[in-house]
């Protein structure tokens, strides 16, 4: 399996799920998590629980900044927890120098897709994800090959990088056998 490990991972403790939308790290976090006996959290569900309003709601009532504020707090907050793995949100590594903060208290994996892959994921979700909500459906893949290549200095920054192409239930397992 492709992956790249950087020197500093601390492995197999915690461990953040970065990709863009859609890649699918709310998916395959919680078929790991339970394969390793590791805790699951959604870092988008958990503001909604603490927020009580959906991530669609915050956005249009209280604005981006204020999402990216509780999005800062509530990584954080996860400081205190071990075994775990965090299904962050696809913005996440690319705000108030999350990457860094995560690269510092934990493993960070990038589930990397292509655009076209991204597109088909997300196609009929649009409606729950306040950044691509308004845009026009014939412009989609175009907005998210923009949007992929700014966030991709942040992404690839992450201690593993896994192609989603080629993930399945095992993959947490397999790659933490490597690293051992
Ligand atoms: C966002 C991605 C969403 C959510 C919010 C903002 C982004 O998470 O955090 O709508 O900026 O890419 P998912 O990647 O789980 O959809």
């Amino acid at each position: 399996m492709p992956y790249v490990v950087q020197k500093g991972s601390q492995l197999p403790l915690k461990i953040f799920l970065l990709g863009f939308m859609g890649s699918g790290k709310s998916h395959w976090g919680q078929i790991w998590a339970a394969k390793s006996h590791l805790k699951f959290y959604d870092l988008d569900t958990t503001i909604e629980h603490s927020f009580k309003m959906t991530i669609a709601d915050i956005f249009e009532k209280e604005g981006e900044e204020k999402f990216r504020e509780l999005e800062r707090y509530y990584l954080r907050k996860i400081e205190k927890e071990k075994n775990f793995v965090l299904a962050c949100g696809g913005g996440t590594p690319c705000f108030s120098d999350n990457m860094n903060w995560m690269i510092a208290h934990g493993t960070t994996i990038y589930l990397k897709a292509s655009p076209e892959t991204l597109l088909q994921q997300v196609t009929d979700e649009t409606e729950k994800r306040p950044v691509i909500k308004n845009i026009n459906p014939s412009e989609l893949l175009f907005f998210i090959q923009g949007k992929l290549q700014e966030r991709e200095p942040f992404y690839s920054q992450a201690a593993v990088t896994l192609p989603v192409e080629q993930l399945h239930a095992d993959s947490l397992v397999e790659l933490l056998q490597e690293i051992d």
